[in-house]
């Protein structure tokens, strides 16, 4: 591995996974329970059979230890054989019992675990889909990928088995503890004087476990995101020839898991022997204690045996309990991710009482707009544009200046920091997002085509589009041959991502799924860049006649594209430094005129045309002839 690529790897790997150290628990688990059975009491119906099932199979375990006492105490010193009969009768019916309550609790449990899973599920889903754009500008697809896998799925572990094993063994103490204080209060309360040192270790143990954790889940989400990341850009790392670093890569996110893992193992499994010799030390003095009682007479031989089946029954609880912190602690860590998500609010939303977009015509006003992805770095300052209804507005200018931004605030990807955008007059904060979107067709610059057919891909902005509406459309963006000559037609499936189709091709089924909603306006973020000059000149002529009497931003760096519109807008560094039109522009002899004969250098005074003729055909000479070509193009009118 070269020394730039550790440095990446390391730069990169300091910024995706944190630090174990800060991996305090920022809730309490009591909180994060509350939360979780709030969610789980939508099911009450599952979770009252549930308990009283628990109650059932708690109360009979009492039954079995009476009858061991009543045995040794009355039957055998009395010598009668009668009762024998019910007594064998009473086990086995308290077993039967028990059988059906058993399965009727983890039946029931896990029902109401899988259907509150399913809940969560279905609304992390759902919340993350209503979250805006800055939020996917701050979180990595991988990591809230595995938010709602991985996390849920520890969730899972919690409620369908660890829910039963928790409500039992606390129904089960509780009522054991009450019974055997009952009977003989001082051996109960000795068993008891190791409690608040269980109590205490738990609290020390369940903190650093549950810190572990957290550790845990985020390094599989690291596993997750590398995946993600890698697998979506496996052209690009086999362009590189870097399979290799890539698997290192891996391995190391991978290792990481691994430690996490074994680091929490090492934490639980020092917990249970100090909980188990805990429990030990209270038995051993129950032991001596009761046998010193027995011993003095204080209590028969009978109460003594059942007094130890209780102690039995009472381990099992305590036994438990450092399993079931293990298992609070991991899905503690993993809802704490799941809340996180849950409770972060959108910045761009609907406001109170915004009200729907009407049917607009298509006047657009930029007023004083600033704005910046992050506070520290305004893209744009106070920056002012108008798109006349019916009218084509151009937006020039260099890389990084802002024009894709500008096309991001009409839909309201985000919101300003300061002045407004008005559509008809309203401001877009004040209507419906979905009402404002709606009457828009985008065309980003980054062209996305989802799993599914040509057909889908194209009717995805109006479901219920008839057949004849998508073809209209593919004609119309000049696609309609090429998907033709598909073997499947529009019914060809478009693998991941569109990989089975060219960028040309795609752009062209990107402008026909925003012109099949016939929107009155239209934004294209260089819609038309990856189209040779002939695909281009095709889809110019349609859509100018497709235009004819919408709105239209258009931005792109072909001059060539936009050199038609009713209005060109030059941009640099945010701010709009000139605008007219294409003849206007030429005439001022600024910006944009530099831009123009950069494009078109055999425009140029002959002077240049000769250097041109001394190099022979150099690749400047070429690259003029090919943007003549271009300039024969007719843009949107
Ligand atoms: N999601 C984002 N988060 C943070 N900064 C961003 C984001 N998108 C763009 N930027 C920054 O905003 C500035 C303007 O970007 P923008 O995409 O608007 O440029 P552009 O004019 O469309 O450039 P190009 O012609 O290359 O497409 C750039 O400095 C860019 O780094
Ligand atoms: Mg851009």
């Amino acid at each position: 591995m070269s020394m730039s690529r550790m440095d990446f790897t390391m730069r990169s790997m300091s910024m995706r996974d944190s630090d174990p150290r800060n991996n305090k628990p920022k809730t309490s688990i009591a909180k994060l329970y509350k939360k979780l059975l709030g969610h789980a009491w939508v099911h009450k119906k599952y979770l009252l059979v549930a308990a009283l099932a628990i109650v059932t199979v708690t109360s009979l375990q009492f039954i079995v230890p009476q009858l061991t006492r009543y045995t040794i105490d009355e039957v055998i010193p009395g010598g009668i054989y009668s009762p024998l009969i019910w007594v064998a009768l009473g086990v086995l019916g308290s077993a039967l019992i028990l059988g059906v309550c058993n399965f009727l609790s983890t039946f029931m449990m896990s029902n109401v675990g899988q259907r509150t899973i399913y809940d969560i599920r279905n609304q992390l889903y759902r919340h993350i889909q209503s979250l805006d754009m800055s939020f996917f500008d701050r979180n990595r697809t991988g990591d809230l990928m595995s938010r709602v896998t991985n996390d849920v799925n520890t969730l899972q572990q919690l409620i369908t088995s660890g829910m039963v094993q928790i409500v039992t063994d606390v129904f089960t103490f509780l009522a054991i503890a009450i019974y055997m204080l009952y009977a003989d209060w001082e051996l109960a309360l000795l068993l008891m004087v190791t409690f608040p040192l269980m109590a205490w270790q738990t609290r020390v143990f369940g903190t650093k476990i549950r810190s572990q954790y957290k550790t845990v889940q985020e390094s599989i989400a690291g596993v997750t995101d590398h995946l993600q990341d890698t697998l979506s850009s496996i052209k690009l790392i086999k362009s590189y020839s870097n399979e290799q670093y890539e698997t290192d890569r891996f391995s190391v996110r991978n290792e990481k898991n691994r430690d996490a893992n074994i680091n929490a193992v090492k934490l639980y499994s020092t917990y249970t022997p100090v909980i188990d010799f805990l429990n030990y030390l209270g038995m051993a003095i129950v032991v001596v204690f009761g046998a010193f009682q027995a011993m003095r007479g204080r209590i028969s031989i009978g109460e003594i045996a059942a007094f130890i089946s209780y102690l039995r029954l009472l381990q099992n609880p305590i036994r438990h309990f450092s399993r079931i912190i293990n298992t609070v602690s991991q899905a503690a860590a993993a809802s704490e991710r799941i809340f996180e998500i849950l409770d972060t609010k959108p910045d761009v939303t609907d406001k109170e009482g915004a009200v729907a977009l009407p049917p607009i015509r298509g006047h657009i006003v930029f007023d004083h707009v600033k704005f910046g992805y992050t506070e520290e770095m305004p893209v744009l300052r106070d920056f002012n544009l108008e798109i006349p209804v019916g009218q084509t507005v151009a937006l020039v200018g260099s890389s990084g200046a802002g024009k894709s931004t500008i096309a991001h605030l009409i839909p309201r990807f985000y919101d300003p920091q300061d002045g407004k955008i008005t559509v008809d007059g309203y401001d877009v904060r004040d209507v419906t997002m979905e009402s404002l979107r709606n009457q828009m067709g985008i065309v980003t610059q980054d062209i996305v085509l989802l799993n599914g057919t040509i057909r889908d891909n194209i009717a995805y902005g109006k479901p219920g589009a008839t057949d004849a509406e998508i073809e209209e459309a593919a004609k119309a963006a000049n696609a309609h041959d090429f998907i033709t000559s598909f073997p499947l037609g529009y019914d060809s499936p478009v693998g991941e991502r569109g990989v089975k189709l060219s960028g040309g091709q795609k752009q062209r089924l990107s402008i026909a799924r925003a012109l099949l909603k016939s929107p009155q306006l239209v934004i294209l973020d260089e819609a038309t860049s990856a189209l040779d000059t002939e695909s281009e000149h095709l889809i110019q002529g349609a859509l100018a006649r497709l235009l004819v009497g919408r709105s239209c931003l258009v931005i792109a760096h072909r001059i060539s594209t936009i050199q038609r519109a009713n209005k060109i807008v030059v941009m640099e560094k945010g701010q709009c430094i000139e605008s007219g039109t294409h003849d206007e522009l030429i005439a001022h002899a600024g910006r944009y005129k530099q831009l123009y004969d950069l494009q078109f250098p055999q425009a140029k005074p002959v002077r240049e045309s000769e250097e041109g003729a001394r190099g022979g055909r150099g690749e400047r000479g070429q690259r003029g002839e090919r943007s003549s070509m271009r300039s024969q193009v007719g843009a949107i009118s």
